[in-house]
């Protein structure tokens, strides 16, 4: 499996296997890969020709250092993973901040019709700006025809999806569903960071998430925003940050229900220093 750092190569061999009429899909991550993030290369395999696995930390998109220095790099087993799926239909582009960035800082001007402002956007200053700019970035050298991305950020999944269409970009998002442990933990890359007392109550959040959700079906979503706060106040490890129900469209927090609409639940969990964040369709 041939891992490419500069972008000189891997457009080279792109431009190569486009001109052989060969379709391209796209898997943008962080690295240390997990179950969840092979379920979107094993889509994106069944779905085009070749994929490429880019796998960069963008430093941009952390709004706290200490998590960026944190972030777990895991290239070789990354790519030792990534051959169990496929010898030969996967590429990995690794890149350096020098080559992703060549000087050039993080866009500002993006506009996503306020999707970024609220949640991540809220609690992550700039996130979405440094989401945006290297995910545009990708785009542009990979230039695949579908690029795939998990609902486990379902806001990101909605932001790439505005950014592809006010950019006018000619790829298909496609979007995953969730990966789960069996104990229902969200997969993150960031869950081999969690200390064994703090891994054993983490499966909590889903668990809450699950009854919120059948709450949902009797209760206003109000009194079910402050079911949660109470489930996580009286919790010993786990520190709920935000617990919002929105409207799967706008994202903006859910006033008064309404049949036509579909909702969903958003979490943010601090479990010792470790941020975690999960989702659930509501109706
Ligand atoms: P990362 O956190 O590595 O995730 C890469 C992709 O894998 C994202 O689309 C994410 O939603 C998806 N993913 C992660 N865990 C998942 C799970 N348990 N189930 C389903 N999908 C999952 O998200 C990023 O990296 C970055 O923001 C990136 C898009 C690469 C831009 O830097």
């Amino acid at each position: 499996m041939e891992v490419y750092s500069e972008k000189q190569q891997i457009t080279a061999v792109i431009d190569a296997l486009k001109a052989k009429n060969l379709t391209l899909g796209l898997v943008p991550t962080m690295g240390a890969l997990h179950e969840g993030h092979l379920q979107l290369v094993k889509k994106a395999l069944t779905d085009n020709d070749k994929v490429v696995v880019s796998i960069f930390v963008n430093p941009t998109q952390f709004d706290n250092n200490e998590d960026l220095d944190k972030y777990p790099r895991t290239l070789e087993k990354d790519v030792e993973l990534l051959k169990t799926v496929s010898k030969n239909n996967i590429l990995v582009y690794a890149p350096t901040v020098d080559d992703m960035y060549e000087g050039k800082t993080v866009s500002k001007n993006f506009d996503f019709d306020g999707l970024e402002f609220e949640m991540e956007g809220r609690f992550r200053n700039g996130h979405f700006d440094g989401v945006g700019t290297i995910v545009k970035r990708f785009f542009e050298i990979v230039k695949p025809h579908r690029a795939y991305f998990g609902e486990k950020d379902f806001q990101q999944l909605a932001i790439i999806k505005k950014l592809v269409k006010k950019h006018h970009i000619p790829v298909t998002i496609v979007g995953c569903k969730i990966h789960r442990e069996a104990n229902g933990l969200a997969m993150s890359s960031r869950n081999t960071r969690l200390k064994p007392a703090y891994k054993k109550a983490a499966p909590f959040i889903y668990k809450t998430l699950k009854t919120a959700k059948q709450h949902f079906g009797t209760k206003s979503a109000n009194k079910v925003v402050e079911w949660v706060v109470k489930q996580f106040a009286n919790h010993d490890l786990l520190e709920l940050e935000y617990i919002i129900i929105a409207d799967t469209e706008t994202l903006k927090p859910v006033k008064r229900k309404s049949n036509k609409k579909s909702y969903r639940a958003f979490i943010a969990v601090y479990a010792d220093d470790i941020r975690l964040i999960d989702n659930i369709a509501l109706n």
